[in-house]
C-alpha cells in the first residue's frame, strides 16, 4: 500500500539489505531501518518493530537467511531455528516459516544455504502478498451485501490486521481496501487496542494514508455500537488459528465478539492459510499466551508538545498483568475468510477449504 504517493512494503530488499518499517515509531514518525543479522531480526521480532503474524513470519524467514550468512553450518542452522522460535509464542506463522526454510536448506551444502534461504524468504513474503490479496477478493462480498442493503457500511476491527501487519493488504483490511478502492461507502471503527495501541497507533494511521473514513474508539465502546445499530460487521486478523476453528488474537479480541453475538452483528476472521495450526484442536487450552512487559499496562508513549514521550497512566506501584493475546471460541465467529474462499469455523469447513490438511 502507499504511504505519501510511495508503494511500501512492511520488510523488502535494497541494496543487499533487508529492510523494514519501524513500527515503534508509528504513528508519529515514519522510520525505516535495516536488519543486518539475524540477532536484529530476532530483536525486531521481540520488540515489535514488525509484528502482525504473517509479517513476523517473513521476518523470521529473512532471520534464517542473515543467520546462513553469518554461519551456514548445520549446528547454526538448528540454533538459528530455536533462536527465532523463541523470538515470540503465540502467532504460529512464524513455526511455519522457520520450518519450512530450515526443511529446504537441511539438504543443501553449507555453501549453498545462504542464497537458497533468502530465495525463499523472498518467496514467502510474495506469497503473502498474494495471499492476502485473496483474502480481499472473498471477504469483499460480505461488504457488497451490505452496501446493497443499505448504502454506507460500518466494520470494527481490533488491533492491527492491516498491511502493517502482513507483506501487503492486511488480513482484516484486505475486504475493506478493496471495498473503497470499489468506490464503496465503508467506514472502519478502529478499537485503540490497549496496552500497545496497534489500532490507535498503526491501524488508523494507514487508513488514514489510503483515505479509508475510519473513527478510533477506546476498545470499551464496541458493545455500545454494537447495541445501537452502528457496526454491520466485525472483520479482525487472528494470530494462530487451530483446525477446529478457535481464534487466538490480540488480546479484547474474544470481549468483541461475545458482544457481537449478543447483538446479531457477523464475527468474521481474515487469515491467510500458514496462520493455521493443524497440529491444535483446543485453542484455549494450547495455545501458548505471550505474556509481555507490565510497563506496557502502566506506561503509554504518546506525543507531547516537546516531542515523543512516555507517561505512567496507572497509580505509582500497583503491579500489572499484560496477557497478549485471547483465544475466541470457534462458536462465536461467523466465518473464517481465507486466500481459498470463506469457511465454516469448524473442523469440517476447514478442511473443506483445505482438504489435503485432512490427514495431519
Ligand atoms: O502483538 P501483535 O501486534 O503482533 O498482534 C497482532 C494481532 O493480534 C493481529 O490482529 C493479528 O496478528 C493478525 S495480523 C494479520
Amino acid at each position: 500500500m502507499k504511504v505519501d504517493g510511495r508503494h511500501y512494503r512492511p520488510i523488502w530488499e535494497e541494496g543487499g539489505e533487508v529492510r523494514i518499517i519501524d513500527q515503534t515509531k508509528l504513528p508519529f514518525a515514519f522510520e525505516t531501518c535495516a536488519l543486518r543479522s539475524e540477532a536484529e531480526a530476532v530483536r525486531a521480532i521481540s520488540e515489535m518493530l514488525v509484528r502482525g503474524a504473517p509479517l513476523i513470519g517473513a521476518t523470521a524467514a529473512y532471520g534464517m537467511a542473515l543467520s546462513m550468512r553469518e554461519d551456514p553450518s548445520d549446528a547454526n542452522l538448528a540454533a538459528a531455528h530455536a533462536r527465532l522460535f523463541a523470538s515470540r509464542p503465540t502467532a504460529v506463522n512464524l513455526r511455519w516459516a522457520i520450518d519450512d526454510v530450515a526443511a529446504r536448506l537441511r539438504p543443501l551444502p553449507p555453501a549453498a544455504r545462504a542464497d537458497a534461504a533468502f530465495a525463499r524468504a523472498r518467496e514467502i513474503a510474495d506469497e503473502d502478498v498474494e495471499l492476502c490479496r485473496m483474502i480481499g477478493v472473498h471477504g469483499l462480498p460480505l461488504i457488497e451485501a451490505v452496501a446493497t442493503r443499505k448504502g454506507r457500511v460500518n466494520v470494527l476491527t481490533h488491533c492491527n490486521a492491516g498491511w502493517l501487519a502482513t507483506c501487503d493488504w492486511g488480513t482484516a483490511t484486505s475486504p475493506i481496501y478493496q471495498a473503497h478502492d470499489k468506490g464503496i461507502e465503508v467506514h472502519v471503527w478502529v478499537d485503540e487496542t490497549r496496552p500497545r495501541n496497534q489500532g490507535a497507533f498503526l491501524t488508523a494511521w494507514e487508513l488514514g494514508k489510503h483515505g479509508v473514513p475510519h473513527t478510533v474508539i477506546v476498545d470499551n465502546a464496541g458493545g455500545h455500537l454494537m447495541q445501537r445499530g452502528h457496526v454491520d460487521l466485525c472483520f479482525v486478523g487472528t494470530d494462530r488459528t487451530t483446525r477446529t476453528g478457535d481464534v487466538c488474537n490480540k488480546i479484547g479480541t474474544y470481549l468483541k465478539a461475545l458482544a457481537a453475538k449478543d447483538n446479531g452483528v457477523p464475527f468474521y476472521v481474515c487469515l491467510p492459510s500458514p496462520t493455521i495450526d493443524w497440529t491444535v484442536r483446543d485453542g484455549v487450552a494450547s495455545i501458548p499466551i505471550e505474556e509481555r512487559r507490565p510497563e506496557e499496562v502502566t506506561e503509554i508513549p504518546g506525543l507531547t508538545a516537546q516531542g515523543p514521550a512516555q507517561v505512567r497512566v496507572a497509580a505509582p506501584g500497583s503491579p500489572a498483568a499484560n496477557p497478549a493475546f485471547d483465544v475466541t471460541p470457534a462458536r462465536l465467529v461467523s466465518g473464517l475468510v481465507t486466500e481459498r474462499g470463506i469457511a465454516a469455523a469448524t473442523e469440517a469447513g476447514l478442511l473443506g477449504l483445505f482438504p489435503e490438511r485432512a490427514a495431519a
